[in-house]
């Protein structure tokens, strides 16, 4: 019963507004060569796992050929399969085997920066100053007599200038081209025709083999100031209230809404037509729904539900907020707890709440606050709770399933984010989130590569045996065995997914909604039980008192 309303959902030409998306990270996800770094075949094997979690599609962060300077997110070949990982061939049949299993397959695009090593590069800095090839990235003479400062004060995402200076043929220092992020991820200039003609054709090589849509990499970056103005301390997001015509001089240019016309118009060639979901870090509901209109992207991540803490009253705030401006666009909401640039759910609800606000995306599992991380694992299934409830569609990282806390304790010299060494060492990076799957108990890197493989790219703490998939595996109450329930569940009852959701009337630490005229959702962030109204429970977060009441921290789907 359950496959059958899922699947019928998932066949929907508009599946994407209430699905289920779980992020693969390559990298880390399953090693099957030994190499000791995840790959397509890895992905593969692990297809039969995916589609029993009961998600309606998979999002695969970069897998395209790539030096790796930030992981894949420096792409040198948009139409081609990393070496590391694979083959296109098993891309292909990925996608195909996904398909068959009922699993749409979503993928990365990276539009606002290559990699150094791209053709397109390449040739611009081969060709020199002045030249048409350079005319398609964002290259500068610096200021100064001596041309020997950046061209604007603009600051990379990761630290620093975003300005890297080039060296002439003839050895002298020569112009600067703009990087947001790091040295060897030059910015593209998305005025240039042959810009946008490269990025379409790439959305069609892979729309063509049949992949269902694109994650957008820093959507709300491609554009830029034409009179490249300095920053001058210009705070980003912009705080509400700021005048329409003010706009920060990199992010969320209001021209960028453009790029995304012409690109809904190519994803509706295809039928069914293809989706997209934006990375859009732009803090404000309103701007963040521009994007989501009609002609526009189908959805984009929530970012404000993942940054807001686990209490009561911020977090009804912000699912109104999210449910109002999507509604106005017409847009389905989304919800996300984690990803891999962000801390995990589990560390970052361990801390004390109140004190962790506003959250640092980056910093927040190392913040000098006590950490329980038996609160934060109740917190982290009550919040996953919550949002699968929500109307919409919502997004599970991998090792979500699993309850995995943030890996904190990695050895400074094993940490490979650039963002550590960008950052002179005072931001201690992502790699937390990143860390190889634990498949089995046993097992020298717990079966996520092969016995006998090099050690894992990154190291996986011992402690990570117990939350293994085959130690939650049929295990009542383990939070793999939860996450299939909950998504079961969901599967089944067609009043969740895309629709409307009234709140209930409720004590401060309380919130609960109802989607239909049987289906309750009731949260308790308050530390004393509460009684809940007759029903079935459908699906509990945690264990209810023994007398029936819903301790804190934990959330049921109710039947009435
Ligand atoms: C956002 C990606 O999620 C992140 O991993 C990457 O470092 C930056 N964009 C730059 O591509």
């Amino acid at each position: 019963m359950s496959q059958t309303l899922s699947t019928r959902r998932n066949e929907t030409a508009e599946w994407w507004r209430s699905a289920v998306v779980y992020q693969v990270y390559p990298r880390s996800f399953a090693d099957s060569n030994g190499d000791g770094v995840g790959d397509v075949n890895g992905i593969r094997s692990k297809l039969p796992y995916l589609a029993a979690l009961g998600i309606d599609a998979v999002w695969i962060s970069p897998w395209y050929p790539s030096p790796m300077k930030d992981a894949g997110y420096d792409v040198s070949d948009y139409r081609d399969i990393e070496p590391i990982f694979g083959t296109l061939a098993e891309a292909d049949a990925m996608v195909a085997e996904a398909h068959a299993l009922g699993i749409k397959v979503i993928i990365d695009i990276v539009p606002n920066h290559t990699s150094d090593q791209h053709v397109l590069f390449q040739q611009a800095l081969a060709a020199g100053p002045g030249s048409p090839e350079r005319e398609r990235f964002i290259f500068k003479p610096g200021r100064g007599p001596l041309g020997d400062e950046p061209p604007t004060d603009w600051q990379s995402a990761f630290g620093g200038t975003a300005w890297s200076r080039t060296t002439n043929p003839d050895g002298t220092p020569g112009d600067w081209y703009l990087r947001l992020f790091t040295p060897e991820q030059p910015d593209v200039n998305w005025e240039h025709p042959d810009i946008r003609a490269e990025f379409e054709q790439t959305l069609r090589f892979w729309f063509d083999r049949g992949v269902d849509g694109f994650r957008i990499d820093v959507a709300h970056g491609l554009v830029k100031d034409q009179s490249f103005p300095d920053e001058d301390g210009m705070p980003f997001p912009l705080p509400l209230g700021t005048a329409e015509e003010v706009n920060h001089p990199h992010w969320d240019q209001p021209r960028v809404h453009e790029i995304y016309r012409a690109w809904r118009k190519v994803a509706d060639e295809y039928t069914p037509t293809r989706a997209f979901c934006g990375e859009i870090w732009v803090g404000r509901s309103d701007r963040l729904a521009a994007y989501l209109r009609p002609d526009e992207l189908h959805t984009a991540f929530n970012f404000d539900f993942l940054m807001t803490p686990w209490l009561a009253a911020p977090m009804k705030a912000v699912i109104d907020e999210t449910i109002n401006s999507h509604a106005a666009v017409g847009a389905p909401p989304t919800w996300v707890l984690g990803n891999h640039d962000l801390c995990r759910p589990v560390s970052r609800y361990a801390r004390p709440q109140e004190l962790v606000q506003p959250l640092d995306r980056f910093l927040s599992h190392y913040l000098p606050h006590p950490a329980d991380f038996a609160s934060g694992l109740r917190r982290a299934r009550a919040a996953a709770l919550m949002m699968f409830g929500l109307p919409g569609g919502a997004y599970v990282y991998q090792g979500e399933e699993l309850g995995l806390p943030e890996a904190e304790a990695i050895p400074f010299a094993a940490l490979q984010d650039p963002l550590v060494v960008q950052s002179g060492g005072e931001n201690l990076g992502r790699d937390g989130c990143r860390v190889p799957l634990p498949w089995t108990s046993a097992g020298e890197t717990y079966g996520f590569s092969p016995e006998g493989a090099e050690q894992p790219w990154l190291p996986q703490p011992t402690a990570w045996a117990d939350l293994a998939a085959d130690t939650q595996d049929g295990q009542q109450g383990s939070t793999l065995e939860f996450y299939r329930e909950a998504l079961r569940v969901r599967g089944q009852r067609a009043e969740l997914g895309d629709g409307a959701m009234t709140w209930i009337t409720t004590p401060d630490d309380v919130l609960a909604y109802t989607r239909g005229e049987h289906f309750q959702c009731w949260v308790n962030f308050g530390d004393a039980p509460i009684s809940l109204p007759e029903g079935e429970i459908l699906v509990a977060s945690g264990e209810l008192t023994a007398a029936g009441l819903l301790p804190r921290d934990t959330t049921v789907w109710l039947a009435v």
